[in-house]
């Protein structure tokens, strides 16, 4: 499968050249936080992997050492500032993110890793991102944030932070499985001029190059990522857009339905990994 697919690519002129494949290194945040970085696959990706891994074993030491204590990762100064928006009172009820959840070490440790969640109430599945919207405008009166914008992968980082070490655990069943069913439908879609699925770069090469990059799995368990390359924090849904436009597709856009189902699919994938966020990449 692997050698037809670099085959396909070939034909197409697409620069898939075999890599290093992924570390062996130990990642362990502040001499404190052991990351389970690499991880059995979880059962329904059984017939096509074996182990999952986190997108920092295909970094260079440089950036992964960043990652490695809050006071070099570069993605800290935001998860600051979100702790200031947390108490800030804002909107038409004059309330703050902490007049209702308290103390944000409490009230959100554990959320992010079950996040996309089904939510009884709305009956639908929401992101993260979704949620916090949905309290700045339902429970605050204040004015939604743009879905991929500073002010929200800062506060996404913030309650992350609150989840890093604990597995990944995002449910595919019950209400949520048509959802995720349509995720995993896009992932395997082969789309754009290149005719490329997220599958065919993030489980059939990685471990791969592709152009002056080395290819991982594409898991999302590091999101919202900070990247070297535009220094600021990146969501999930901004790096699906990306990826989708390299494949020279038209892309979704950021909040849709269809990157929510894609984001429930994706973070399945990495069911069992620990949540890194804020991790960083080039
Ligand atoms: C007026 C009270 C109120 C305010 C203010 C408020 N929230 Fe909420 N929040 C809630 C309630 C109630 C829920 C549960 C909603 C539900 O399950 O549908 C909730 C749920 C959440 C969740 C999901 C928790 C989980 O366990 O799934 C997150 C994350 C969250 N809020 C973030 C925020 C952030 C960030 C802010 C500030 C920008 C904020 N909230 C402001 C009342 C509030
Ligand atoms: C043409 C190959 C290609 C395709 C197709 C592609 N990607 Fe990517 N993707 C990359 C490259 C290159 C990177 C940067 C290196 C890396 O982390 O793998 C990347 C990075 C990512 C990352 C960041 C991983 C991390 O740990 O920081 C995610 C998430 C991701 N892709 C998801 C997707 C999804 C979902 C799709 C399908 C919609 C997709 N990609 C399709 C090439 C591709």
């Amino acid at each position: 499968m692997k050698r037809q697919v670099i085959a396909a690519a070939a034909a197409l002129a697409l620069p898939f050249a075999a890599g290093a494949g992924p570390d062996d290194d130990t990642l362990v945040v502040n001499d404190e936080i052991e990351m389970v970085t690499k991880a059995a696959a979880p059962e329904h990706l059984s017939d096509v992997m074996d182990e999952i891994m986190s997108g920092w074993h295909f970094r260079s030491d440089e950036t992964q050492a960043l990652q490695m204590d809050d006071f070099e990762n570069p993605a800290m100064v935001f998860v600051d500032q979100a702790l200031e928006t947390w108490e800030t009172v804002e909107g038409s009820k004059g309330k703050s993110c902490a007049a209702c959840h308290g103390d944000v070490e409490e009230s959100m440790a554990g959320v992010r890793a079950v996040y996309p969640k089904w939510n009884e109430t709305a009956g639908e599945v929401r992101t993260l991102n979704m949620q916090i919207n949905d309290c700045r405008e339902t429970q605050m009166g204040a004015e939604p944030w743009k879905y991929t914008g500073g002010k929200m992968a800062a506060m996404e980082a913030l309650i992350s932070v609150q989840s890093r070490g604990l597995p990944v655990n995002v449910a595919i069943d019950g209400p949520a499985q048509s959802v995720w069913e349509k995720g995993r439908e896009m992932y395997y879609t082969r789309t754009g001029q290149l005719e490329l699925s997220c599958a065919n770069c993030h489980e059939d090469n990685y471990g791969n190059m592709i152009r002056a990059d080395h290819l991982s799995q594409g898991q999302i368990n590091g999101f919202p990522v900070y990247r070297l390359k535009n220094t600021k924090l990146n969501t999930a849904h901004a790096r699906f857009k990306g990826c989708v436009r390299d494949t020279r597709a038209e892309t979704y856009a950021p909040g849709s339905e269809e990157f929510v189902a894609l984001e429930l699919y994706v973070a399945s994938r990495g069911n069992g990994l620990s949540v890194e966020a804020p991790s960083v990449r080039n």
